[in-house]
């Protein structure tokens, strides 16, 4: 082992002159095979591979998704490669996602990244899936957003206020302390019946609904902080409350069931994000994350900023739900940062943003 990684360490040197680097990025954190390439900055592929086995269950599946990575990622990591028309000893470097995530997913990409790069003599490059969301915003922006940025970071198992100094120094200014907005959503559409995940579903339904039409108590949480918990509760009451005297209530009222919680997560997230613009006077703004997908999300975050006068930026579609592209964005600046990890590198199941900034 202690021969391994010397030897890694010696044919890195070989290769870290880049300055234009090929970086292949490899995700599979959670539920998504991913493989993307990144060549002096762009994306040239970008392959996702889900994993519908999940949808059965409500949620995912832990020893599931180990499994469909360990069948996916052969596969995927060849498209990605063909896709770019680059061939393995092309690449400057191979990234993965470290963490944070579940662990035996984690270990499939790790495993594999650290496998390749030592075969290839190349270097490993270890990133922080929430960073990658919110580097997100660098993959296609017609208009480079400027730090500081602002960003709300919003997935199935993350809810966070980011402070962006540059692309590397992020700190979480808040964050939830129960479940994410992604998993609420999930948890509430559950409860309608919705397969899993069931946050488009909701989305969708919500267009065709009225807002007004329930109100649910929201939970006031400290500073930047956020919760989630209470007002999944409170719509599990208000359907057991009329399910009780009409079993078709659901049916009935799903659009305006789904417009009305919606509209209600999203106010409880817009409010904590004025309120760190007015702590920090940074009012640059931006959406990462799963639940950026939104429409509804990203309509009253683009009035509310015209109304603040804000800059806004959005992933696009592609790049807000779990990719290797935005893996392979944060690669491509740790890798010119000089930021490598050894063969020895480990998946991070529970990994803060705060530990990943650089001195
Ligand atoms: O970032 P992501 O792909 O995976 C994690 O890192 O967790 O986020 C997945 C989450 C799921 O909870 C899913 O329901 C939610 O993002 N999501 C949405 C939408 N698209 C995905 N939630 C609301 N509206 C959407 N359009
Ligand atoms: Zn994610």
């Amino acid at each position: 082992m202690i021969f391994f990684i010397s030897l890694g360490a010696f044919l890195y040197l070989d290769k870290l002159s880049s300055m234009h680097p090929t970086i292949l990025a490899i995700e599979s954190s959670c539920d998504d095979t991913a493989a993307a390439v990144i060549c002096q900055g762009k994306i040239v592929s970008n392959v996702v591979a889900t994993q519908s086995v999940h949808a059965a269950y409500g949620g995912v599946v832990p020893e599931l998704a180990s499994r469909a990575h360990q069948q996916h990622i052969v596969p995927t990591v060849d498209r990605a490669l063909q896709e770019a028309q680059v061939t393995p000893d092309m690449l400057h470097a191979v990234a993965f996602t470290q963490g944070p995530g579940l662990l035996g997913s984690l270990l499939v990409g790790t495993s594999f990244a650290k496998s390749m790069a030592w075969a290839l003599g190349i270097p490993l490059v270890g990133v922080h899936h929430m960073q990658a969301h919110v580097l997100a915003n660098f993959i296609e922006s017609p208009v480079p957003a400027a730090f500081p940025l602002l960003c709300l970071n919003v997935s199935g198992g993350h809810t966070q206020l980011v402070l962006a100094q540059n692309y590397l120094d992020m700190q979480v200014l808040g964050q939830t302390q129960d479940d994410a907005m992604g998993e609420a959503f999930d948890k509430i559409g559950k409860c309608m019946g919705l397969p899993y995940p069931a946050g488009p579903h909701i989305d969708r339904y919500a267009q065709q609904g009225d807002p007004h039409r329930f109100a649910f108590p929201r939970t006031h949480m400290p500073q930047l902080d956020f919760s989630f918990s209470g007002i999944k509760t409170a719509f599990l009451y208000l359907l057991q409350k009329h399910t009780a005297h009409d079993p078709d209530f659901v049916a009935k009222h799903r659009d305006d069931l789904c417009a009305s919680i919606q509209a209600t997560l999203i106010d409880m997230v817009l409010h904590k994000l004025e309120r760190a613009v007015n702590q920090t006077g940074v009012s640059t703004i931006a959406l990462a994350g799963g639940v950026a997908a939104n429409s509804g999300l990203r309509q009253r975050l683009a009035q509310r900023a015209q109304e603040q006068g804000w800059a806004v930026f959005v992933p696009a579609l592609p790049y807000c739900t779990d990719n290797a592209a935005m893996v392979a964005m944060a690669a491509h600046h740790r890798y010119l940062a000089g930021d490598f990890c050894g063969l020895d590198a480990m998946p991070k199941p529970r990994w803060p943003l705060e530990e990943v900034r650089l001195s």
